[in-house]
Order: structure tokens, then C-alpha cells, then sequence
């Protein structure tokens, strides 16, 4: 069965929240789905990952979360080779920090290009400034994802 596997990075749990609600419609599609928010590099190089999804929201000034920016830096230090891999991105952060708006977010989605991964869709920037739920957004976006996901 096609798997999807979402590596979350959060703080105050939005970026997770995100995670479960888009878990039923890609269940639905049929995907089997496995959530984490302790990833590694292992994630990305696992064959039995049909495509990878990132949900991870900006703290500090431009910062990753607690524990994914383990991952992210493991990812600099190591790179890997990343040919096989399809991904998505749903990045959360607030408009009013401007320059690192989404920056978290933007830094994966470079990395995994950078490596070789291809993007599916474009990159779903959630402001929290003008969406009080981010699950709305990400549940429109996932179903157009998954269109392209072929
Ligand atoms: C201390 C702090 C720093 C933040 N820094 C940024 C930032 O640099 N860029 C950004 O876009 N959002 C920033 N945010 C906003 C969060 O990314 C946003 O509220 C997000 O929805 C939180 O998601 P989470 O619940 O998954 O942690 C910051 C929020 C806090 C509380």
C-alpha cells in the first residue's frame, strides 16, 4: 500500500494539529499514514515511503522547532541522496515577522531540493495572522497534493 510519512516540527501543537487532520483524507485516497514528530534522516531514505510531507511551524527568529532542527542540521552535516524522493510542504509562521515568515519551512523545502528531492505542488505557506485554524487551508491544499502525487 502507498505510504506517506509526515514529519512534524511544532511548539504549541498547530504543525501537529495540521498533521491529524490531513491523516483522515489521505486515508481515505488510501494511503497508509504514519506520523512523527521525532524525524530523521532515515525518513527521507526509507523505500517504503511512497512521498514524504513536512508540517512544521517557525519559532524564534526564523528558528525550527525543538527537535526537527536536529534533523535539518544532520541533513547539512551528512547531506544524503535524495533522487527517489517526493515531498510537500506546509510551512506555519506569523506574517507579522516579516524577513523569517515561513522560514523554517523554506529552509527544508531548500535542503531537500538541493539534495535531489522533488516537490510536489507548491509549498503551502500558513499565516497564522489570517488563519486562526491551519487546518482549513491544509485540508484544500492536501486534496490538490494528492492529485499531483501520481
Ligand atoms: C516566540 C515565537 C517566535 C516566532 N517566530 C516566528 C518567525 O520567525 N517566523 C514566523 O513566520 N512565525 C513565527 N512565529 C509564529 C509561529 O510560527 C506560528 O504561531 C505557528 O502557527 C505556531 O505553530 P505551532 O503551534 O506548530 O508551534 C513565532 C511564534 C512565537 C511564539
Amino acid at each position: 500500500m502507498a505510504k506517506i510519512k509526515i514529519l512534524v516540527g511544532t511548539v504549541y501543537g498547530g504543525a501537529r494539529d495540521v498533521a491529524d487532520g490531513i491523516k483522515p483524507v489521505l486515508e481515505q485516497k488510501g494511503y497508509q499514514v504514519d506520523i512523527t514528530e521525532d524525524p530523521a534522516l532515515s525518513d527521507l531514505t526509507d523505500p517504503d515511503n511512497t512521498a514524504i510531507l513536512i508540517s512544521v511551524s517557525t519559532t524564534g527568529s526564523g528558528d525550527f522547532p525543538p527537535g526537527f532542527d536536529k534533523f535539518y542540521f544532520s541533513l547539512n552535516d551528512q547531506g544524503a541522496s535524495l533522487g527517489h524522493l517526493k515531498y510537500g510542504v506546509i510551512a506555519l509562521g506569523d506574517s507579522s515577522y516579516d524577513t523569517t515568515f515561513c522560514e523554517a519551512g523554506r529552509k527544508i523545502d531548500n535542503i531537500l531540493a538541493e539534495y535531489g528531492a522533488t516537490r510536489v505542488g507548491r509549498r503551502l505557506d500558513i499565516d497564522s495572522a489570517e488563519h486562526f485554524d491551519a487546518i482549513e487551508p491544509a485540508i484544500s491544499w492536501i486534496e490538490d497534493w494528492t492529485t499531483r502525487l501520481v
